[in-house]
């Protein structure tokens, strides 16, 4: 391995490069990228669509630290968690990816197995093409075939299942549904107020002790789950996993036309995101404080401006390089302050009984510097509506054709909802979390496509076409782009 200064579009990057001299020297795939020379130790940056993001690590843990146990075989099957959270991808994966590794390995990957990485269980994956079939939502999507049950004390029951692939409801896993989700990044995690989509890892609420607790439990139950590891790890290896996992900051650093996002007074990149303090609950416009005892909306003092990293570009002159770094702040004063008329957004709209919140991106992405919510909040959006038409759209214009579709019928009632995931009330069995699910951290975005629970935005411009049809904003061409160019920076 050798560290080299490599020119990119005028800018030097100091890069490790990876020589593979003979298999002896092969280097395990997410040591791309890996640099010894940062400011906290190990760094890694990656190319990706539209720049280069880097993942720093502020413990400074040897590089790559592949003694941690967050890069060893722990399970049966062959998988880490690396596997699925790679240095390469933002610490997530990607479809692009993912199909890289499926042509590379012929479909033997270790990400490549049939307990969660394909459509079924059951599937066939005897050969190549059988196993193209198989693994078909890990390699459009980036999709992790998550089973869970609906609770016996549920306040719905299952009516019927539009079924793909055999296994959604109705199977010999205790009537488990099959859930298609993107893998979270992790990183960035002391940002975090929920662990998973649907939250199922958030057991204590509001503390650095409790964020510990939740994620150390996380670690096991993805070995048990994902690894296939026969009996529980021990507090050491969860705890090695814990220590590692949350000192890790990613965000893209340079942009192919806007240059180096830290340049001429911005604050784009890991590092000053690392400095970032988070508070619980802090900032939530939804009305649950810090302490969490009261969720009164009045009570909690709300700045919508969320993100500040591009302020000093607002004022550039929009000539040469300067027009980019001008449009990525205009995208950054859309996302604070856009007006946004929220309406039928289950976990606002019903549980505050207000029709209409006129709120902005903020109002739901409201940590500052990161984006996710800082308190759980589980919301509907519609990412989880089922196709409305042959094309397999649904009604904001999300690519769903491809997932089982589930017709949940409320107990006492009668009434009826369709998704292609229950979210949050699988969780808790309760008939208004149908369809929630939390907003996730916003930062390192591009390199980690597709966007969303179930990778139904493929790119970052389909996301905000989603929301421009979702939330009727009629947005000009320039204002999108903005919008895009922002997101694609963090
Ligand atoms: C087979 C792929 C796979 C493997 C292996 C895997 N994960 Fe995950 N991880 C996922 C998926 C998918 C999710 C999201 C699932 C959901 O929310 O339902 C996730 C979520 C997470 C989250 C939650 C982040 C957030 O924002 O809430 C953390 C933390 C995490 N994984 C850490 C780990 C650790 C630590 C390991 C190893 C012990 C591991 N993962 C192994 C696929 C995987
Ligand atoms: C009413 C609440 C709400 C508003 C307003 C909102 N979001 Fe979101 N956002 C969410 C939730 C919830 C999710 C996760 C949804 C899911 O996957 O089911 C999300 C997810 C995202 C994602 C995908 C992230 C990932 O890792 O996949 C992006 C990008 C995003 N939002 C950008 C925006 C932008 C840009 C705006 C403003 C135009 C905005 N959001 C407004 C609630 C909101």
């Amino acid at each position: 391995m050798k560290s080299v200064l490599r020119q990119y579009s005028g800018q030097c990057v100091a890069v490790a490069v990876v020589l593979a001299i003979g298999s002896s020297t092969l280097l395990a795939p997410w040591a791309l990228g890996a640099d010894s020379a940062g400011p906290h130790g190990s760094i890694y940056t990656v190319h990706n669509e539209s720049g280069m993001a880097r993942t720093i690590n502020v413990a400074g843990f040897p590089v790559v630290a592949e003694s941690n146990p967050f890069f060893l075989d722990l399970g049966v099957n062959g998988r880490r968690c690396v596997t699925c959270h790679e240095p390469t991808n933002n610490m997530s994966v990607s479809a692009a990816g993912l199909r890289a590794r499926f042509e590379a390995t012929d479909g033997t990957d270790p990400i490549f197995r049939t307990n969660d990485g394909s459509n079924s269980p059951l599937a066939d994956v005897s050969t190549l093409e059988a196993r193209r079939t198989a693994y078909s939502m890990l390699l459009t999507k980036g999709l992790i075939r998550v089973g869970i049950s609906i609770p016996a004390n549920a306040e719905f029951e299952l009516l019927s299942v539009h079924d793909p692939y055999g296994y959604a409801g109705n199977n010999a896993n205790g009537n488990e549904l099959s859930l298609f989700r993107r893998p979270l990044p992790s990183t960035n995690l002391v940002f975090l107020s929920t662990v998973m989509w649907d939250g199922r890892e958030t057991f204590q609420k509001g503390s650095s002790a409790a964020i510990h607790f939740d994620l150390v439990d996380q670690a096991n139950s993805a070995t048990r789950g994902h690894a296939q590891a026969p009996s529980p790890i021990d507090q050491a290896t969860r705890d090695a996993i814990f220590a590692y996992e949350t000192t890790l900051y990613t965000a893209q650093v340079f942009d192919r036309t806007a240059g180096d996002l830290s340049a001429a007074g911005a604050q784009g990149g890991p590092e000053t995101l690392s400095l970032q303090p988070f508070m619980f609950g802090g900032n939530d416009p939804l009305g649950c404080n810090a302490s969490g005892a009261n969720c009164d909306p009045q009570n909690a003092t709300f700045n919508p401006i969320v993100f500040t990293e591009f302020d000093a570009w607002a004022s550039l002159t929009r000539t040469g390089r300067n027009r980019a770094r001008a449009a990525i702040a205009r995208g950054q004063d859309l996302f604070n302050t856009l007006p946004i008329r929220i309406t039928n957004v289950s976990g606002i709209n019903d549980d505050f009984n207000a029709p209409v919140v006129v709120g902005s991106c903020t109002t739901c992405h409201d940590t500052p510097h990161a984006g996710d919510h800082s308190a759980p909040a589980p919301l509907n959006i519609g990412i989880a509506d089922p196709p409305v038409g042959a094309d397999g759209l649904n009604a904001s214009g999300l690519a769903i054709g491809d997932m089982p579709v589930y017709t949940l019928r409320n107990k006492t009632t009668g009434e009826i909802k369709v998704v292609t995931d229950p979210g949050r009330a699988l969780i808790t069995g309760k008939w208004k979390d149908v369809g929630r699910f939390k907003g996730p951290i916003l930062r390192g975005l591009a390199g980690r496509a597709p966007y969303f629970h179930n990778g139904s935005a493929a790119t970052l411009a389909h996301a905000v076409k989603f929301y421009d049809t979702r939330f009727n904003l009629n947005l000009t061409e320039q204002q999108k782009d903005d919008l895009i160019a922002f997101l694609r920076s963090l």
